[in-house]
């Protein structure tokens, strides 16, 4: 079993359904799920066998495309509507998924081609468009860490995975800590395990094995301290959704490493492709969170580790103020909030400046 690449992509379209690596069954096992119905997909995204803001953003997509073929427009537009609306809101928070089944239904209308060709073709484009764009936020990610840590070689600290499972290929944070790899300047990743479904732990030890990178795995708790302790040089977090003053959302536990880092004077960076940043929403408590129910606390991978009938409280995600944040890298730039940059001006910071 091969990490995520062009061979062995995440998700892809054959021959009229949708292919995905099932990410509830890593480590130990490598399975895949073909979803031929819309209802397989939308179980498939709530259920987390695909995750990550932008590889939900290319399901959906694709989505569109299998609603297409099973609720053809022309017959029975409203059951396509209600088809598409499930898959848009299968997660609320990762801003990707909306984002790109509008994107699919836009192009849809607008093109002379029939509605699963246009849908097929808009879904394609966005896949390449995300693929392309976690190779350059690996590569601007990593110049400008080095830049930030006086040449390296760096401990990178992460949280949940980010990276070729969370997008199609190579990843946002992840791939910045992959480019730091490869290119001889990484001295070890620290992931947090990430309850309640340990996604640091099963997926991205999974991949950082795969790329043949150094890592030891935490859990959560140990990494403020770990920081406090001057044992990383950088903390990298991917994205579910940024909103315009740069407030961000991502998986829970991420504002705790922040305010870790600003405790210890570590640099706190954000890698998302610029379809995680959402203008729409002002700020960061606009940002709707998920609540995944009780489940998931009062159990470890299907054992109970509390009382039967415990309630519990679970946001999947959290929300880290842009005043904690040092920078926000994307395919196309380096946003310095901690110098006064804002997403509004889209020429930041040239990519010439720092790579
Ligand atoms: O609940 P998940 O596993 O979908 O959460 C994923 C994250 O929080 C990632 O950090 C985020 O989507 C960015 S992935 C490139």
């Amino acid at each position: 079993m091969a990490a995520p690449s062009s061979d062995n992509p995440t998700i892809e379209w054959v021959d009229g359904s949708i292919r995905m690596i099932d990410q509830t069954r890593l480590p130990g096992e490598f399975a895949i799920i073909n979803a031929h119905h819309v209802h397989t997909l939308v179980e498939a995204i709530k259920t987390l066998a695909v995750r990550g803001a932008p590889a939900i953003g290319v399901a959906g997509a694709y989505g569109v495309a299998l609603a297409t073929r099973e609720f053809p427009v022309d017959r029975d537009r409203s059951a396509f509507d209600e088809a598409v609306q499930t898959i848009r809101s299968a997660r609320p928070t990762a801003v990707n998924l909306a984002k790109r089944v509008d994107e699919v239904l836009a192009d849809i209308r607008d093109s002379s081609l029939p509605a699963e060709r246009a849908a097929l073709q808009a879904a394609d484009r966005i896949r390449d468009e995300e693929l392309e764009a976690s190779v350059a936020m690996g590569d601007r990610g990593a110049y400008f860490v080095l830049d930030l840590c006086d040449g390296g070689p760096v401990r990178a600290m992460t949280i949940c995975n980010t990276g070729g499972l969370a997008t199609v290929e190579r990843g946002t944070a992840l791939a910045v800590i992959q480019r730091l790899h490869e290119l001889g300047h990484l001295t070890e990743a620290l992931p947090v395990e990430t309850r309640p479904l340990l996604q640091g732990g099963r997926l991205t030890t999974w991949e950082l094995h795969r790329m043949g990178a150094p890592f030891r795995l935490m859990v959560d708790s140990a990494g403020p301290f770990l920081l406090s302790r001057g044992q990383a040089d950088v903390v990298l977090i991917g994205a579910d959704r940024i909103a315009a003053n740069g407030d961000t959302a991502n998986k829970i536990g991420s504002f705790s490493l922040a305010l870790g880092a600003r405790h210890a004077g570590v640099p706190f960076i954000v890698v998302a492709p610029e379809s995680t940043i959402d203008m729409a929403t002002e700020t960061g408590t606009d940002i709707e969170i998920e609540d995944r129910g009780p489940t998931e606390v009062i159990t470890a991978m299907g054992t109970p580790i509390a009382e039967a009938h415990t309630d519990a409280v679970n946001p999947a995600f959290d929300v880290t103020p842009a005043e904690l944040i040092t920078a926000i890298v994307t395919e196309r730039r380096v946003i310095r909030l901690d110098q006064g940059d804002t997403l509004d001006r889209i020429d930041s910071l040239a990519p010439e400046d720092i790579l």
